[in-house]
């Protein structure tokens, strides 16, 4: 049985208020959550999302391409947000499967390079790379700022006649300063150089227009600002480049079928998709683009220019308090560089989960007695912010911050 499923959709188009959006977030009421940059948290809509598609499982009430127009409308909605075309977006898993795809589809030689700052990136944007290092890529590694943000004079200087990619993060994941892609797009644009992003720390919270920046391909997954689920998530592909990247991997998403009812069998004189589409293997996480189509139809109806101003306004506020209190945090509290993500403390200084800096250590666990989450990466302490958050997370944070400092000074 397929009868046509005429699921909720969430209200699109209609404006939705902060504080609603906030309401919705179980989270947000037994805790202050400045973890982003960690992982997504799950709202009530994004919930029922869900659960339709665990009711339709359960009851066998919908076949596979009924629930594929959740893939399409996420997949729609995601382009919107970011301000691309519909058809240049694939649905995949994560970031490492997006990079992964790219860096396995472009028809580079042995001898070719890839530009990167290794200090700055997560370790699922460099493993793709040394895998290629494996079949003759050279991997040109840039020295970051002594801040610990990305040096795009010297990313841009390092590029050269043999040089097919440069690797990014849209933001760094700490100590989280943002990246000017549109300026290293319009110099891989003239060099003809590939840029890949890494984009997902600032997807969801940081306004994108991948066309004005002129990236060429942005891979994100779900589970941090998109607030959908692990497992789910985005390639963006310019169409500037389709023609030329060739997938590793081969299944029906990828290739043109006469229909979209799934009856075509495999042929031998195959045709890539046209777009984007070309990526997409196998069958889709579903419960992610249930989860998705519902988070990102919150995302469109705040607006994401105004989720931008609303979480560096909050950033900065949060970055004047911890001033006050006599911590500069290690990213600025305004200007081009200044995200969603605030560290304290020393770069290095420790690791994931941990720090040797005799500040941080302590002050962690007393915030994590105060029910502020926030975690440790490379030493450093780091809150995330994100559209849900409001000046009462901020007040309660700084409050705690300045206890447990005092604390400390005690001791
Ligand atoms: C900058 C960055 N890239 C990638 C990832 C995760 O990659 P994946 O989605 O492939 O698990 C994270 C997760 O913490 C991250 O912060």
């Amino acid at each position: 049985m397929t009868q046509t499923i005429v699921d909720e959709q969430f209200h699109p188009g209609t404006a939705l208020t902060f504080e609603a959006f906030r309401s919705g977030f179980p989270a947000c009421r037994n805790q202050t959550y400045l973890s982003i940059c960690d992982k997504m948290i799950l709202h009530d809509d994004v919930r029922a999302s869900i659960d339709q598609f665990l009711d339709h499982l359960a009851l066998a009430s919908a076949n596979r391409v009924q629930h594929e127009v959740r893939v399409k409308t996420a997949r729609e909605k995601f382009a919107r947000l970011v301000r691309v075309a519909p058809e240049t977006v694939a649905a995949v898993r994560n970031v490492s499967d997006g990079i992964n795809s790219i860096a396995w589809a472009l028809d580079w030689r042995p001898g070719d390079n890839v530009v990167l700052t290794a200090d700055c990136e997560h370790p699922n944007n460099i493993y793709p790379w040394l895998r290629q290092k494996e079949r003759g890529m050279e991997i040109r590694v840039i020295e970051p700022q002594p801040d610990g943000a990305i040096d795009e004079d010297a990313l841009i200087a390092a590029i050269d006649g043999r040089t097919r990619v440069m690797a990014v993060a849209s933001a760094t994941f700490a100590p989280g300063h943002r990246s000017n892609l549109a300026k290293l797009g319009e110099a891989c644009r003239k060099r003809d150089v590939f840029l890949l992003v890494d984009g997902v720390q600032t997807a969801g919270i940081m306004d994108h227009d991948l066309d004005a920046e002129q990236v060429d391909g942005f891979a994100t997954s779900t589970s941090k600002g998109l607030l959908g689920l692990y497992g789910f998530g985005f390639l963006y592909v310019s169409p500037k480049w389709i023609d030329r990247l060739k997938p590793a991997y081969l299944s029906r998403p990828a290739i043109v079928q006469k229909t979209d009812d799934h009856s075509t069998m495999g042929a031998f004189d195959y045709e890539y998709q046209p777009d984007s589409r070309r990526f997409e293997v196998g069958s889709f996480n579903l419960a992610g683009a249930y989860a998705t189509d519902a988070s990102l139809d919150m995302l469109l109806r705040l607006g994401s220019e105004a989720i931008q101003k609303r979480v560096l306004r909050l950033a900065g506020e949060f970055h004047a308090g911890l001033c006050d209190l006599g911590i500069t945090p290690a990213v600025p509290g305004s200007g081009p560089r200044q995200s969603h993500i605030i560290t304290l403390g020393a770069i290095n200084a420790g690791g994931h989960g941990f720090s040797t800096d005799p500040l941080i250590q302590p002050l962690s666990e007393h915030l994590a007695q105060c029910k502020v989450a926030h975690t440790i990466r490379r030493g450093q302490m780091r809150f995330g912010l994100h559209a849900y958050n409001n000046q009462a997370d901020i007040t309660t944070a700084l409050d705690a911050i300045g206890q447990g400092v005092k604390k400390l000074k005690r001791t």
